[in-house]
């Protein structure tokens, strides 16, 4: 399976903050935004991954995660020229996804939950054979900001909807999604929504529609946060900060979570760590060498 992080838009609404930073590489405490989609990637056994983003900010994306090389992954990127919607990602990565499946991930979402690899590592392996379409649905308290799930009373999806004005549910869709091939296809049938923008609603609602979705319920467990928002950003700050103090460990690490997945040597992971020595960061990522070298 082939992994598209999408870290594109103009961040207007984080503006001035954003009017020269693309929003996707603005710290979330302690790294970069796009370090935490990354990782879910890396954390559900994605290796191949391709960038897309604003041909301004594009180099920018490259100059801070290179080819990917240092994680034991290979990053490709590809501009998008004008914001024109999550789902035209399928359009613009047609050929970098080639014959494969493909899970496609906001470069703006954090997720934060235990035993989230096990389940996406499931997703990966079944999606290409069972041919079927996963998204993730999460309880919250303005489900009109989002994609909106309507459940039955069997909890089989009925409908989904865009940012509807009087939500059918408060489960909205997360930016996380799977999909068999067929996708690529599907991306170039969809025709633009009012606000002008190919929706990966339109793309849900095509799988819904052809009983090929599985829809997911993240629970209370779990932590699904979003940085659209001035409030919303520093509270994902605030909460990536009160977990890594409480328990010393690091959320959305890209060193550590390659090194676990075993995608990356020991050595390399010192390598890594020398190259930031004198931040704490580095010395993370020291310490976690170290341990493991006596162990
Ligand atoms: C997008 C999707 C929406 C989804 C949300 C998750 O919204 O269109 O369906 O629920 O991401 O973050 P947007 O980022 O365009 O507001």
């Amino acid at each position: 399976m082939k992994g598209i992080i999408l870290a594109g838009g103009r961040g207007s609404r984080l503006f001035p903050v954003t009017s020269v930073v693309s929003k996707q590489l603005l710290p979330v405490y302690d790294k970069p935004m796009v370090y935490y989609p990354l990782s879910v990637l890396i954390l559900a056994g994605i290796k191949e991954i391709l960038l897309i983003s604003t041909p301004k900010d594009i180099t920018k994306y490259e100059e801070l995660l290179g080819n990917g090389n240092k994680w034991g992954i290979e990053i490709k990127y590809k501009a998008q020229k004008e914001p024109k919607g999550i789902a035209e990602a399928f359009i613009l990565g047609k050929n970098f996804i080639g014959k494969d499946s493909v899970c496609l991930i906001l470069g703006d979402n954090i997720f934060y939950g235990i035993d989230f690899s096990k389940q996406l590592e499931e997703v990966v392996n079944r999606t290409p054979y069972e041919n079927k379409a996963t998204i993730f649905g999460y309880k919250v308290k303005d489900p009109n900001r989002y994609g909106v799930i309507e459940f039955d009373s069997n909890g089989d999806a009925l409908s989904i909807e865009e940012k509807p004005k009087i939500p059918k549910s408060d489960k909205a869709v997360v930016g996380l999604y799977f999909y068999p091939n067929e996708v690529v296809e599907i991306a170039k049938t969809i025709k633009p929504s009012n606000r002008g923008e190919l929706e990966i609603t339109a793309i849900n609602q095509y799988f819904l529609k052809n009983k090929k979705l599985k829809v997911e319920t993240l629970g209370r467990e779990f932590t699904w946060l979003d940085t659209g928002t001035h409030e919303s950003l520093l509270k994902a700050s605030q909460f990536i900060e009160t977990i890594e103090k409480r328990q010393g460990l690091k959320v959305g690490c890209l060193e550590e979570v390659s090194f676990r997945k075993g995608y990356i040597t020991l050595n390399k992971l010192l390598e890594n760590a020398e190259k930031l020595n004198g931040t704490s960061y580095g010395e993370y990522l020291l310490e976690l060498y170290l341990n493991n070298k006596t162990s």
